[in-house]
């Protein structure tokens, strides 16, 4: 008897520096890189930032902001989301970059978000029907894109788990 094995595949395109990537992508990267300085980091001083581009073109940004009882902080990623999701929860979030630094060290390859984080995406892309493009990067090195969750979060927890 066999055991029957699933795969999954997951693809990331590879940029070696943010001028080699499209002028949206670019614009979009950017944008998450200067919402870095605003991040509220005292505890952990590693400083993240993130942008989204809505289906209107319109762009916004999140940071990391920490709390002394750690968990009541949030990532990066979820402020932009949950700001432009509870701001235009009608328009559709097309792409999401996120940018880092630390003063301890120089983050040289690209930030990977975390599962909280993935698990926010996948939501929001399950509520649009369609896929958000992710842009990923450190604060040199090369940048990573994907064009969905489905590349960061394979088999993941989706609502038709719970929904009646
Ligand atoms: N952080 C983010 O904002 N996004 C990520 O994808 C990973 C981690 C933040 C959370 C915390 O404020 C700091 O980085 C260190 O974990």
């Amino acid at each position: 008897m066999s055991t029957k094995i699933i795969k999954f595949s997951i693809e990331f395109e590879e940029f070696e520096s943010v001028e080699k990537l499209n002028p949206l992508d670019q614009e979009l990267l950017v944008k998450a890189r200067e919402a870095r300085s605003n991040a509220y980091a005292p505890y952990s001083h590693f400083f993240v930032g993130a942008s989204v581009r809505l289906e209107d073109g319109s762009i916004f940004t999140g940071n990391n902001q920490e709390n002394a009882a750690y968990p009541s902080g949030i990532c990066a990623e979820r402020a932009a989301l949950f700001y432009a999701a509870s701001q235009f929860p009608e328009k559709k979030i097309l792409a999401l970059a996120i940018s880092c630094n630390s003063t301890s060290a120089e983050v040289n390859k690209p930030l990977s978000p975390c599962g909280g984080c993935r698990q926010v995406i996948s939501e929001y892309e399950t509520k649009q029907g369609s896929p958000i493009r992710i842009l990923m990067a450190g604060e040199s090195g090369s940048i990573l894109a994907c064009s969905g969750i489905d590349h960061l979060l394979p088999l993941r927890f989706k609502g038709e788990f719970v929904r009646k």
